[in-house]
């Protein structure tokens, strides 16, 4: 018994000592990189106007999507594609495997530049644009930019004010813009898809679509399933909170805690009906919900819990309604349509 404590203390005082030396040795060749980076002058310069601090800008500054610096164009390329593999039908939804030769890209909210490695990397761009609030995000993207040997006239990397959403970017200079997972966390969603139509190039005739974009999605088994049912009755422990608690708050202040973190101070979701009329609104002619893709959750909390929150009769009937209507694919995705639609993350092409 003694030993096996002993064992446990000394095996896991093992694997700390293992997991430190390993990041000082990640930290010492990033150093050394950055360090040749400066020295080569191969660094992209962060463009920056930002003289306000906002509690939107502030949170993501403290809470990038990846901290970690990757060490090789190999690790960076490899995490862009473990992501693929964790969320399938998102690669299919933003038809990411277009090729994009010749065209001026911009990713609105890089983070720390998951796409903008992607796009860089695979699909041929003349031009990539990173635009974000969090600095942190972007120093991230611009060492991995400089990993993939992305040159300084192929890439900007711009930090704007999420106060002032005005993108700084010259009328009918884009050709494409992907925006994945940032509008529900702005305060200004309505006026950035007028930016994004202003921006955006004309195309003539029917060609592919020149925006892709992802926000969460208000039809989903997150917000009709987990919010509605799990959080507010089952375990509130995710949103840090009591189930006291959390049974007195609206849905739409619970889904904004169950998401990026509960201290995320906007986080939004939208039917498709409502996305879809904000996108017309802003200019588009044609906009095309291609569906909700699930996050790791969500198939799991479906099978689970769908039979008992039905069996609740504290859930109110719209969410029965939906909960209904749910089946299950041959890969066991939770469907509501002939196709993934009842998920979080909700995919739209729109076209100017
Ligand atoms: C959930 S992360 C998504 C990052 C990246 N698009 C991805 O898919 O990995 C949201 C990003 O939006 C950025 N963001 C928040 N408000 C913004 C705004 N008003 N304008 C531009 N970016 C913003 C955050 O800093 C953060 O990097």
């Amino acid at each position: 018994m003694t030993r096996n404590i002993l064992r446990k203390i000394i095996g896991g005082g093992v694997n700390r000592a293992k997991r430190k030396i390993v990041k000082l040795q990640r930290t010492h060749i990033i150093q050394a990189k950055l360090k040749r980076f400066y020295k080569e002058d191969v660094l992209i310069p962060i463009e920056s106007d930002v003289n306000t601090s906002d509690e939107v800008s502030e949170y993501w500054t403290g809470h990038t999507v990846h901290d970690d610096w990757f060490v090789s164009a190999e690790e960076s390329l490899k995490y862009r594609e473990w992501i693929f593999s964790v969320y399938p039908y998102y690669r299919v939804f933003a038809d990411m495997d277009r090729k994009h030769t010749g065209e001026t890209i911009l990713d609105y909210g890089c983070g720390p530049g998951n796409d903008l490695t992607w796009y860089s990397q695979k699909t041929n761009p003349e031009k990539i644009i990173g635009i974000d609030v969090s600095r942190p995000a972007l120093e991230n993207s611009q060492f991995r930019m400089a990993l993939h040997g992305v040159k300084k006239d192929r890439c900007r990397l711009i930090q704007i004010d999420e106060a002032t959403p005005i993108i700084p970017l010259e009328d009918e200079s884009v050709d494409f813009i992907s925006c994945q997972g940032v509008l529900m966390h702005t305060s200004f969603p309505e006026k950035i898809l007028e930016e994004f139509y202003r921006i955006l190039k004309s195309k003539e005739g029917n060609g592919d679509n020149n925006v892709c974009i992802m926000v969460y999605n208000r039809e989903s088994i997150w917000f009709h399933l987990y919010v509605a049912y799990y959080l507010r009755y089952v375990d509130s422990s995710p949103i840090e909170c009591s189930l006291d608690e959390a049974g007195k708050m609206n849905l739409d202040e619970i889904f904004r805690m169950s998401t990026d973190g509960p201290g995320c101070p906007l986080a939004r979701c939208w039917s498709p009906d409502n996305f879809l009329k904000m996108c017309k609104d802003a200019g588009f002619c044609k906009v095309v919900y291609q569906g909700g893709y699930p996050n790791s959750l969500e198939p799991k909390l479906a099978k689970k819990y769908i039979t008992e929150a039905l069996a609740d009769e504290r859930v109110e009937e719209e969410h029965k309604t939906f909960l209904r209507g749910i089946q299950f694919d041959e890969n066991d995705y939770p469907i509501n349509t002939e196709r993934i639609s009842c998920c979080i993350g909700g995919v739209y092409r729109l076209w100017k």
